[in-house]
């Protein structure tokens, strides 16, 4: 049996757990899937600290040189992260005829086009599952498993950091703060955290999963992304008597002939599949033409779960590599929406907070305004005074166009009677 070899460049949290895994499963995966996979050089610019899993000194290197030109390794594993250097790494990879795996989010969404073209031009292979969804099979599920359907829509809960904050602030009782930081210990979160919380990190996954449901590839800063960084423990609660939880939802959405791609704090119903999806877990929700709904669920962060996709990429990988079988463009996507519909044209319903001082004709003003923009009220509430000033006003609304909401608040946040930004969440569901 053929030794299929492994370079693997980035031995940080990920790094660590992909080298464990491949070393304690080896046998286990040799008799299942009849090859032999062996780590030949794991590269990092510090080699030094003691990581949880032993290694031998002779396979760890600080030159990526050693991994990119070794004429004996067939797959590179990137786990470095980030846009650049990653992405002169990986074509570098691929220019010398190695097979490529990485977790890296951020340069898929960013510069797919160049790593994807340049592998099919080369018949090299490309494997992306840890990228979306830690351990959950979503991206071979969009590519093989949905092949026959026309994608229609897909909700995911797919920040495991921001999903463990959300869900502590609203039943473990923890401050945003101590939520993150617990999220941070756990190995949950980004280098920098803000691409957690502050929605980017889900922006570039819904890229990854906008171009294999659409066949489109829109770069994040394309899509609009609004993080939970203004969510307070009150929507949560005002929003649970209405009968929704909130979520940092990635949706995407064929609306006619063109898409719509958003990130954002969603409210959802109580008794919708995605809002029992609870910690650090994620969920993707899909709706295909022919196959209906479907929940993928699991672990989207840590090392373990993001090992198992790692490993399940490098195993189909070393399948072809043993066989020598032939590639022929390994990663093709094809356009099946005109484009992206402009967040000013996307309709929602909206949970809305107005922080207003109580006394009479407030109510009258903020609806006088909202009437005026064609948005229709479903229901109000006044709250009991949460300070001495100020009465919180509760609105749900019923489906109207972001532009007008956008220029309603606008209006409505400049009355004297108003003392702080209003806040308004979408809805779904
Ligand atoms: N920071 C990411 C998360 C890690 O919290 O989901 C997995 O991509």
């Amino acid at each position: 049996m053929k030794k299929i070899k492994v370079g693997l460049i980035g031995f940080g949290t990920i790094g660590s757990g992909v080298v464990k895994a491949l070393k304690t499963k080896r046998s286990f995966l040799r008799d299942r899937t009849g090859v032999d996979i062996v780590i030949d050089k794991i590269c990092d610019k510090d080699i030094s600290t003691k990581r949880p899993v032993k290694v031998s000194k002779k396979v760890l290197t600080k030159s990526i040189g050693k991994v990119l030109y070794d004429p004996d390794i067939d797959i590179v594993v990137e786990l470095v992260g980030g846009v650049y250097p990653a992405r002169d790494i990986i074509l570098e990879a691929l220019r010398q005829g190695k097979h490529v795996v990485t977790a890296n989010k951020a340069l898929l969404s960013e510069v797919g086009d160049d790593v994807f073209g340049l592998a099919n031009r080369l018949g090299l292979l490309v494997g992306f599952e840890a990228s979306v969804g830690g351990g959950i099979p979503i991206i071979k599920s969009l590519r093989e498993g949905f092949i026959a359907n026309k994608i229609e829509l897909i909700y995911g809960i797919i920040n495991g950091t921001s999903n463990f904050i959300l869900s502590n602030m609203a039943e473990g009782g923890l401050s945003f703060d101590d939520a993150l930081e617990l999220a941070q210990k756990k190995g949950y979160a980004e280098h920098d955290p803000s691409l957690d919380i502050e929605g980017i990190d889900s922006a570039h996954k819904l890229s990854i999963l906008a171009l294999l449901g659409f066949g489109v590839h829109v770069k994040p800063k394309k899509i609009y992304t609004e993080g939970i960084s203004d969510i307070e423990p009150v929507d949560i609660e005002y929003a649970r008597e209405h009968g929704y939880a909130i979520k940092l939802l990635a949706i995407a959405k064929r609306s006619g002939t063109s898409l719509e791609l958003r990130v954002h704090p969603t409210l959802i119903p109580v008794d919708h599949l995605l809002a029992s999806v609870g910690g650090a877990y994620n969920a993707i929700f899909v709706r295909g033409d022919l196959v209906g709904d479907n929940l993928f669920y699991g672990r989207g962060a840590g090392p373990e779960p993001t090992s198992s996709a790692v490993v399940a990429d490098i195993v189909d990988i070393a399948k072809v590599v043993q066989e020598d079988a032939k590639i022929e463009n390994s990663i093709i996507f094809k356009k099946d929406v005109t484009g992206l519909k402009h967040m000013n044209d996307v309709r929602s319903r909206y949970y809305m907070r107005f922080s207003a001082v109580d006394k009479p004709g407030v109510l009258a003003k903020i609806s006088g305004i909202l009437g005026k923009y064609d948005i229709s009220i479903a229901t109000v509430t006044q709250k009991e005074k949460r300070s001495s000033q100020i009465a919180p006003i509760v609105m749900m609304t019923h489906e109207a166009l972001e532009r007008d909401m956008a220029r309603a608040l606008k209006e409505i946040n400049a009355l004297s009677v108003i003392k702080k930004k209003s806040v308004r969440v979408r809805v779904e569901g």
